[in-house]
């Protein structure tokens, strides 16, 4: 089969399309042939070990992932002899960061991994996308604990985090302000933010409205900027860091204290996580 493969760490031409051997499932495993993929922030970081810390999992000189792709649709195409769950010709998606795999025809995955068959209404090129960033923004969205009736702004409403967040938000009721550039206004009014803000035209740290939650899901503001935003016991989200890497010492020490706090998600992904996806 044809696959992306990287043999060292560097910029995008680091990859190259070559014949390799097709994985053949074991015993639990199913064979898939990928229809559709993602390159995303995670291949971009596996590829170029960046942040540098990437390498504890990626392999500390060389890349032990040489196949990158976590996130996948395609067609079951073989089963190992214990596979129960699913069927030859069963369209599926799914998401593994550890293993990846998916820039290649064909990928090998665990039955019980994250992986769930393809909604009716969707096409392998709309599956593929659906679990990467909702991942991350599922994670953030259960550690804050939002509620339905609650205030939210995302900023960075069109990203592959924020978008999701946008959309999961506004399926469980949440009131959603999503902070966008022009070209994607209407965009967010579509996929649910009640409230969009331009942030070529606004600053949205200025804005007269409060939320019960921030999620910064770019990672470009801080609490400090924030905190104006926020209800008396408000909670600031961000994907990153943070100024001085202040956002996981800030989740550490805020939700000790009384008022306003800063949370961290830790994403994890099942199947469990799978099906909310295919039924939100
Ligand atoms: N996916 C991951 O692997 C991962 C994991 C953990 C954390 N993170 C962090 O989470 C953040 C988002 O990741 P992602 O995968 O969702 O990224 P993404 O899909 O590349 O989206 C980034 C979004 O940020 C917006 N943006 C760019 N500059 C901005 C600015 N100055 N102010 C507001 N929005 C801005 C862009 O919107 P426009 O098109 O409107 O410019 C774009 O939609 C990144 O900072 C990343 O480091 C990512």
């Amino acid at each position: 089969m044809k696959a992306a493969v990287h043999t060292r760490y560097g910029p995008p031409d680091v990859v190259r399309v070559v014949d390799v051997p097709t994985p053949t499932p074991k015993d639990n495993e199913v064979l898939i042939k990928v229809h559709a993929t993602t390159v995303n922030r995670t291949d971009c970081g596996f590829r170029a070990a960046k942040p540098f810390f990437v390498r504890a999992f990626t392999g500390l000189v060389r890349p032990r992932v040489r196949i990158l792709g976590n996130e996948f649709a395609g067609q079951v195409e073989a089963l190992g002899p214990g596979v129960t769950s699913f069927a030859v010709g069963d369209r599926v998606f799914g998401y593994d960061d550890t293993v990846c795999g998916a820039h290649a025809q064909y990928l090998t995955i665990r039955e019980d991994a994250s992986l769930a068959r393809i909604p009716a209404n969707l096409t392998y090129a709309q599956a593929a996308p659906a679990t990467e960033g909702s991942h991350y923004a599922l994670a953030n969205i259960e550690k804050a604990k939002i509620r339905a009736g609650q205030r939210v702004l995302v900023n960075g409403g069109t990203g592959a985090i924020g978008s999701a967040a946008v959309q999961l938000l506004a399926s469980r009721g949440v009131h959603v302000t999503a902070v966008c550039d022009t070209t994607h206004l209407e965009l967010m009014h579509r996929l649910g933010a009640e409230r969009v803000v331009d942030r070529t035209v606004s600053d949205f740290t200025e804005d007269v409205q409060t939320y019960d939650v921030v999620f910064d899901a770019v990672g470009k503001s801080s609490f400090g900027e924030c905190r104006r935003l926020l209800e008396p016991r408000g909670v600031y989200l961000s994907t990153d860091l943070g100024p001085a890497a202040q956002n996981p010492f800030l989740a550490l020490i805020t939700p000790a204290l009384p008022g306003k706090s800063v949370l961290f998600g830790f994403p994890r992904h099942d199947q469990a996580m799978m099906n909310y996806f295919k039924e939100t």
